[in-house]
């Protein structure tokens, strides 16, 4: 039987400290659903060794005794902290399920991400920089409304009713509290207002793209200007409707180009790709996932519902696209 090891990140082991944000352990996964995932990966015909963060990992890496490692530790801080898990089981040669350091590191980073898809004629939100210690706005080319988030941030961290500005005073306000909280630049895009989707993808050579989700809020799919934070997350406002229920052309085209998103930045295994779509029915990439939150109440198990797998099986199937592009299996 083959043991796979578990490396994650624990809500419950985040120390907050003075002058972080309420939302500094957002990205981090609760107890029952690291059990959850780990019960999923046993009824699979696996063995678990639970790891733990990043930190464990280091100290035990010469010692693990495990086939594959079953990746969904967060990492402890920085832009490359999705990466510390998998660059450490790179240098001792422990295979491991999932995206590599570089596609994390560069996805991550929603900066390097929107480079990488312009490169690539992938559609996104028009979008600048800005930067301490000289946060200058140069509106050249810009209309509000516009997007204010954090260059590195995932779960909506940093996301309140506040980071949709309108004018000057709110975009300057709203950019000094992301550099000055989340001490990072602040990325400010073009505000699509329209609809949203989010895409899954499973495997490689080739992936499969999963059927496409509408996110629902307040029992709205025509989200105006509308969006997703990190307190609607917490509650019960937020809604995934699968398959998302739109004409057969723009499903056609969402899929795609999620598709040639998750090529572009070599994403392996998993994945999750999310969108605006304006009102003239244009999609635009806002991020790629490579590390999707696996919890029961995410899109994951929906979507594999749709395609006739339960929670475990999609688990299963995961894996096994690892262990076959390691020839493990
Ligand atoms: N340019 C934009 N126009 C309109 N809404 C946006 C834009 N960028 C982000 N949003 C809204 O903010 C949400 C979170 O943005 P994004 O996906 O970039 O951040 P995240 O924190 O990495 O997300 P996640 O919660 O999926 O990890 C989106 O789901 C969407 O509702
Ligand atoms: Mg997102």
């Amino acid at each position: 039987m083959k043991i796979v090891g578990l490396t994650y990140d624990l809500k419950t082991d985040y120390v907050f400290k003075d002058g972080d944000p309420p939302d500094a352990n957002a990205e981090f996964d609760n107890p029952s659903t690291v059990e959850v995932i780990a019960g999923a990966i046993e009824s699979q015909g696996f063995k678990v060794k639970r790891i733990g963060n990043a930190s464990r990992l280091f100290e035990t890496i010469n010692e693990l005794g495990v086939d594959i490692v079953f990746n969904i530790s967060e990492g402890s801080s920085g832009r490359n902290r999705e990466s510390q898990v998998p660059v450490l089981l790179e240098m001792v040669g422990v295979p491991f399920v999932g995206s590599d350091a570089l596609t994390l590191g560069a996805t991550l980073d929603k900066v390097m991400a929107k480079k990488i898809f312009i490169a690539e004629n992938i559609p996104t939100p028009k979008f600048f920089e800005v930067k301490p210690p000289d946060p200058q706005l140069n509106m050249d080319h810009f209309k509000f409304p516009l997007f204010v988030k954090p260059r590195f941030e995932g779960s909506s961290k940093g996301l309140d009713d506040g980071a949709r500005v309108e004018n000057m005073e709110a975009l300057q306000k709203r950019v000094e509290y992301i550099i000055k909280i989340y001490k990072q630049p602040a990325l400010v895009e073009e505000f699509i207002s329209g609809e949203e989707f989010t895409v899954a993808i499973v495997g490689n050579d080739p992936p499969q793209v999963l059927p496409v989700v509408q996110i629902e809020i307040d029992g709205r799919l025509k989200l105006g200007d509308m969006f997703y934070t990190f307190a609607r997350i917490q509650s019960d406002k937020l809604k995934y409707v699968c398959p998302a229920p739109i004409d057969k052309k723009l499903f056609k085209k969402i899929s795609d180009i999620a598709l040639n998103a998750y090529n572009a930045v070599e994403c392996r295994d998993f994945g999750r790709i999310d969108f605006r779509v304006d009102a003239k029915g244009n999609p635009y990439v806002l991020e790629i996932n490579p590390l999707p939150c696996l919890s029961t109440e995410d899109v994951f198990p929906l979507v594999a519902r749709e395609i006739g797998l339960t929670y475990e099986q999609i688990v299963g199937r995961i894996i096994n696209c690892a262990l076959l592009r390691y020839n493990l299996l």
